[in-house]
């Protein structure tokens, strides 16, 4: 049984990945999130499970303290400031003596997506993908044991259907489930050597495109 520590824990794949913790795992949660009033609900029904940690990932000391006692930290962030999260998380993880990190990306961070396909997404999200690339990159360097994850665009179908390529590899399809997503994360902790120092592309089977289909 292993204690996971859910940065931004109400973003939506991490939300997905809580329940599936919960009903097919024995692991147990720290929650850190922005106004963690969010998840007090669930957090009280599962109180035997689930902590609840009000912070924000800038602030270093609040991770240091939230890393107590986890074996696995998997960050589900956002935003413009995604590299300095990246730098506070690796930061508090070095002063807390923790390794392992699963880290959500995007796919295009190291301008792997082929295609006409490949060209719409760079073309759409500009600034956001080099501001992950950055942010990835702070992991890359470091010496810690991560898994960075570059999802296809992202669907909320009730599935879980993917397939991976490896950093290195040209990326294939063009969406994934988040449900699907957090599927992996739960995977990795239940085995972390699992796509251990690997940034792993992570894609729905047979969705080839110009766009994600509803583009
Ligand atoms: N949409 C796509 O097609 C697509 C494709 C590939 C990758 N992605 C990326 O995959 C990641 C996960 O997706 P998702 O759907 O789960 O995203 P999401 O619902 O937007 O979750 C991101 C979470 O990050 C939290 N966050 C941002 N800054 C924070 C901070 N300083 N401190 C604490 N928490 C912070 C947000 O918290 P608040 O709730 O407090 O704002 C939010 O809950 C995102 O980075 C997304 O950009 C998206």
């Amino acid at each position: 049984m292993a204690n996971i520590l859910i940065l931004g824990a109400n973003g939506q794949i991490a939300q997905l990945s809580e329940n599936i913790f919960l009903d097919s795992t024995g692991d147990n949660m720290k929650l850190y999130l922005r106004r963690a009033d969010r998840l007090r609900d669930k957090a009280a029904q599962y109180e035997d499970r689930i902590e609840l940690i009000d912070g924000d990932t800038t602030d270093v000391d609040k991770l240091v303290d939230s890393m107590k006692d986890v074996d696995m930290v998997y960050a589900n962030l956002a935003g413009g400031n995604i590299k300095d999260q990246a730098e506070s998380v690796v930061e508090a993880m070095h002063k807390a003596g923790k390794t392992r990190l699963v880290w959500i990306s995007t796919l295009g961070i190291y301008d792997e997506v082929p295609g006409k396909f490949g060209q719409w997404n760079n073309s759409t999200l500009g600034s956001y993908i080099t501001n992950y690339a950055a942010a990835a990159k702070v992991l890359e360097d470091s010496d810690l044991d991560y898994t960075i994850i570059r999802p296809a665009w992202l669907t909320n179908k009730d599935e879980v259907d993917y397939e991976v390529t490896q950093k290195g590899e040209a990326f294939k399809g063009t969406e994934v489930s988040r449900k699907s997503i957090a599927q992996v994360v739960v995977d990795i902790a239940q085995d972390p050597s699992q796509f251990s120092k690997a940034s792993i592309g992570v894609n729905k089977p047979n969705t080839d495109g110009d766009k994600p289909s509803w583009y």
